[in-house]
């Protein structure tokens, strides 16, 4: 589309934050399911270490890509975590792993190069691809396949100007965490069609069912065309310390620091600082979310069954889709509508794209007690909703 600035104006705000900014007028009783982010603040030690470096002297401009003793911690991190091995030169720190995805659009498409989308799926990719002359192409994920990508579906979308298939692992908004066969073949579609993979993994650590493990699409590829995203905004608490980074190919590595000059310069230096005590700090704290997570993901589940409300088991991630459909309205008017007559929010579906429509997220950031009666008023509003409709248009949607 057009020029730079018309790409600029054309951008949609994102609906999470129609709902963010009405639940925050509405104040204090509302209960908030819409946030994307943890409920806990940064571990103490985290900030004491961003304290110390402060007073220290880390105040100052760092190496464009990160500083390199973040980047061998990273290394670390991303052997054990992640399964890859990358050294510190393939492995790039950004302001956050929004930033990281915006460098390696930049770096790789030419206007009206496809990129291959999840939807339901992290809502500001189609934005940046847009901003950015590409063309997203979103392909679906349905909910009675667990969410997961149906390769041979994809097949079907590739044209000669597909240039990247973004996967996201363990999933927003699904809670999906792919398995190892899955992993195994997406990189052999990207390979068979010559395609980059961006693989998204910002919730790495955030696998809630025992029966999960998560998997890097790296160590499946031999070519050199995965490329992984990774972050500290969610697994370490740390959204506004802006911390993410990225592991690709020596090449591109090279031209995604050549491009933090132009846009950024380089990360916080006092935020690395605090990224690299939450990688040598004590590990309880983390555990503890975790183990939060998990039991208001069960908390959820159950209040969903009792109010008689669809939801999809999350296996990883901090949220949870309820299935509003049966609302009849758009998820959008129903999310207002929960908001201004139950005092409840929660993400409508369709900022996750077409495949959205007829969602709400919620939100595994809220204690246990607000979101199991936050279910529970979604249920009531859904049932007023179903019964508002007129006869017609219930024969309509009937089986
Ligand atoms: C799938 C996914 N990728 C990337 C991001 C951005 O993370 P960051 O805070 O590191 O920019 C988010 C944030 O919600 C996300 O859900």
């Amino acid at each position: 589309m057009r020029d730079p600035a018309a790409r600029a104006a054309a951008l949609r705000r994102s609906e999470i934050r129609v709902l963010f900014d009405a639940a925050a007028r509405a104040g204090g009783d509302v209960i908030r399911l819409e946030v994307g982010e943890p409920s806990f603040t940064t571990p103490a030690h985290v900030i004491d270490a961003a304290a110390r470096a402060a007073h220290d002297g880390h105040t100052r401009y760092g190496p464009n890509g990160g500083l390199a003793s973040l980047r061998e911690l990273l290394a670390d991190k991303l052997r054990r975590v992640n399964g890859i091995e990358a050294s510190i030169d393939e492995i790039v720190v950004t302001p956050g792993a929004m930033n990281a995805l915006y460098s390696i659009y930049v770096a790789l498409l030419q206007p009206g190069d496809e990129v291959l989308l999840p939807t339901p799926g992290f809502p500001n990719m189609d934005e940046t691809v847009a901003l950015l002359g590409g063309r997203p192409v979103f392909y679906r994920l349905a909910a009675d396949e667990g969410f997961l990508p149906d390769v041979e579906a994809l097949e079907a979308q590739v044209t000669p100007r597909t240039k990247v298939l973004f996967v996201n692992t363990p999933a927003n908004p699904t809670g999906a965490v792919y398995g190892a066969s899955l992993m195994r073949d997406l990189v052999a579609f990207a390979a068979r069609h010559d395609l980059w993979l961006l693989c998204d993994e910002v919730y790495d650590e955030m696998v809630l069912s025992d029966d999960c493990v998560h998997t890097a699409a790296a160590p499946l590829d031999s070519d050199g065309r995965v490329i992984t995203v990774c972050s500290f905004s969610k697994v370490y608490a740390m959204t506004g310390w802006r911390v993410g980074y990225v592991a690709a190919p020596p090449g591109l590595a090279d031209l995604l620091r050549k491009l933090q000059e132009p846009l950024v310069s380089c990360p916080s230096t006092i935020s690395q600082k605090a990224a690299e005590a939450a990688l040598t700090g004590p590990r309880a704290p983390y555990e503890q979310m975790l183990a939060a997570y998990r039991r208001r993901r069960d908390v959820a589940l159950d209040a969903a069954a009792s109010a008689g409300v669809r939801a999809v088991a999350s296996d990883g991630t901090l949220y949870m889709l309820l299935d509003v459909s049966s609302s009849g309205v758009d998820d959008l008017d129903f999310a207002l509508r929960l908001l201004e007559e139950h005092s409840v929010s929660v993400a409508p579906g369709s900022v996750f794209g077409p495949a959205g429509r007829g969602w709400s997220r919620i939100s595994l950031a809220a204690e246990s007690e607000a979101i199991a009666e936050g279910v529970r008023r979604l249920a009531k509003a859904l049932q007023e909703q179903h019964a508002e409709r007129p006869s017609n248009a219930r024969r309509e949607t009937s089986p």
